[in-house]
């Protein structure tokens, strides 16, 4: 990625104009931005929009109060739908929006992305993006925002409260004891002190649970592609062979990718000693389950916890189909990992944030799919925002045109990935609307907007 930024002052580009008042209004790609002509002005977020009526954003899958009321304090249309929609309705549904906000069902392909020609945004309320077509959203010049931190913890001591559960066979006593059965056994039934937990991908929730699991007495080995610094007293193996071979509970925390595709299989659990315990709480597809229902069955494992499926129900109405269904000692939870009501609410917080930032500033800080950049507001200036193809020479053509039109460039960053370049704009002459025609008409252009 190149970052480029530069900030002249006015005597380079010619003197920045009188404040004249009122307002312009551009189109581009079906979204009207006002654009005050002000000099000396902060804008809010009423008057970016006021042109058209409010901004729409459409939230899925019953997103946090928190995000719906942040949203809606900036005055911004917000449709909260309970569940996530398929295709053919979700397209009809973001036709018109211009901010989108999805968990972990809805898919925002290709398909439904072009459906949404003034879609400013994407917000993942959740950590996972995998069910968004990032190549189409970049290529459309559409940022998508997640959550990377707020339920981490949550995660953690979901995985933690697990291994003592295993250890125990609480899932069966429960059960047993709720059907009037009465079966005191210390049989196959351990503490957790002194033994060893394996972790697998030592990133947010990895290092997390090793830092709970280490309190609890347990002794943490991990293995991760990168290298990570070992917290406290944890410590890192070179293999995933010696890992599995030598843990007594090995717990996954990976993210989908073609290289953790059915990374757990036959052959990975038979690196596993004979009675001991895998726990799945990343992503359904990195363990084979046929292979792991056969190892619990002959007994090669003596348990596992599992909260993620490679073919999860859309809905909580609809049924849930697994070969696991009814093993002993197997912990079932339908993706309620991140699921607590400090998670939610500070995913709310944290993605609903990273959309107001962006529709306000143009900062892309945190955008899984996009150049990052993260501009001050300022005053005194008009903001432009384009997205064009990355392709030599376009900063030379669009400063030209700032050139030809008498304007002064208070400031300019341009980011850049394989793709694209982000181009965030300041302008100190009341001609920020003639700026962006001129640069939306050049053939590079995917998206320009005037923000304020
Ligand atoms: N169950 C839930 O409700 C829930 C909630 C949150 C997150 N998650 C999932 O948990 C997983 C981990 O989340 P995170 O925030 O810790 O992610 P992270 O990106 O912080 O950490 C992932 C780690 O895995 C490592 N890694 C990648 N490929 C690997 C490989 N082939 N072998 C070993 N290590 C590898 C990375 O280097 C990184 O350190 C994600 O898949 C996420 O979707 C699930």
């Amino acid at each position: 990625m190149r970052t480029l930024s530069v900030t002249v002052n006015s005597m380079d580009f010619g003197a920045p104009s009188e404040p004249s008042g009122g307002a312009h209004t551009c189109r581009r790609a079906s979204v009207l931005c006002a654009v005050p002509t002000m000099t000396d002005y902060t804008p809010t977020l009423s008057e970016l929009h006021r042109a058209d009526g409010p901004l729409r954003v459409l939230l899925l899958e019953n997103i946090h109060h928190s995000a719906v009321d942040l949203l809606k304090n900036e005055g911004f249309d917000v449709d909260a739908v309970s569940g996530a929609l398929k295709e053919d309705e979700l397209c009809a549904r973001i036709a018109s929006a211009h901010l989108v906000g999805i968990r972990s069902k809805t898919q925002l392909t290709q398909r439904v992305l072009s459906a949404a020609p003034g879609l400013l945004g994407v917000g993942c309320f959740c950590i996972g993006t995998n069910q968004v077509d990032l190549k189409a959203a970049n290529a459309l010049g559409v940022p998508v925002f997640n959550a990377p931190f707020s339920n981490t913890r949550s995660v953690a001591e979901l995985i933690v409260a697990e291994v003592v559960a295993l250890a125990r066979q609480l899932g069966d006593r429960s059960r047993e004891v709720h059907a009037g059965q009465w079966r005191k056994v210390s049989q196959g039934c351990f503490e957790v002190r002194g033994k060893t937990l394996g972790i697998v991908g030592y990133g947010h929730i990895g290092s997390q649970v090793g830092v709970l699991a280490e309190a609890l007495g347990l002794r943490v080995l991990f293995f991760d592609v990168a290298t990570k610094l070992p917290m406290g007293n944890n410590h890192a193996v070179t293999s995933l062979e010696e890992l599995m071979s030598k843990s007594d509970f090995v717990t996954l925390h990976v993210p989908a990718t073609p290289q953790t595709h059915e990374m757990i299989g036959e052959r990975e659990i038979a690196y596993m000693r004979k009675g001991t315990y895998l726990l799945n709480a990343s992503r359904g597809t990195v363990v084979v389950i046929p292979a792991l229902a056969q190892a619990l069955a002959s007994g090669q494992l003596a348990g596992a916890a599992v909260d993620v499926y490679p073919e999860e129900p859309e809905s909580n109405s609809d049924g849930f189909v697994s070969a696991l269904r009814g093993l002993s000692n197997v912990i079932l939870t339908p993706h309620i990992g991140g699921s607590t009501v400090e998670a939610q609410a500070s995913i709310g917080v944290e993605v609903g944030s990273s959309l107001l930032k962006y529709v306000r500033n143009g900062a892309t800080t945190g955008a899984v799919n996009f150049p990052q950049i993260e501009m001050p507001p300022s005053s005194g200036t008009h903001r432009v925002l384009n997205v064009h193809r990355n392709v030599p020479g376009v900063l030379r053509d669009i400063n030209n045109i700032v050139s030809e039109l008498g304007a002064n460039i208070a400031s300019q960053v341009l980011s850049t990935d394989a793709a694209i370049g982000y181009l965030v704009m300041d302008i100190e002459k009341d001609v920020a609307q003639s700026v962006a025609q001129a640069i939306a008409a050049l053939t590079t252009d995917i998206r320009t907007r005037v923000l304020y």
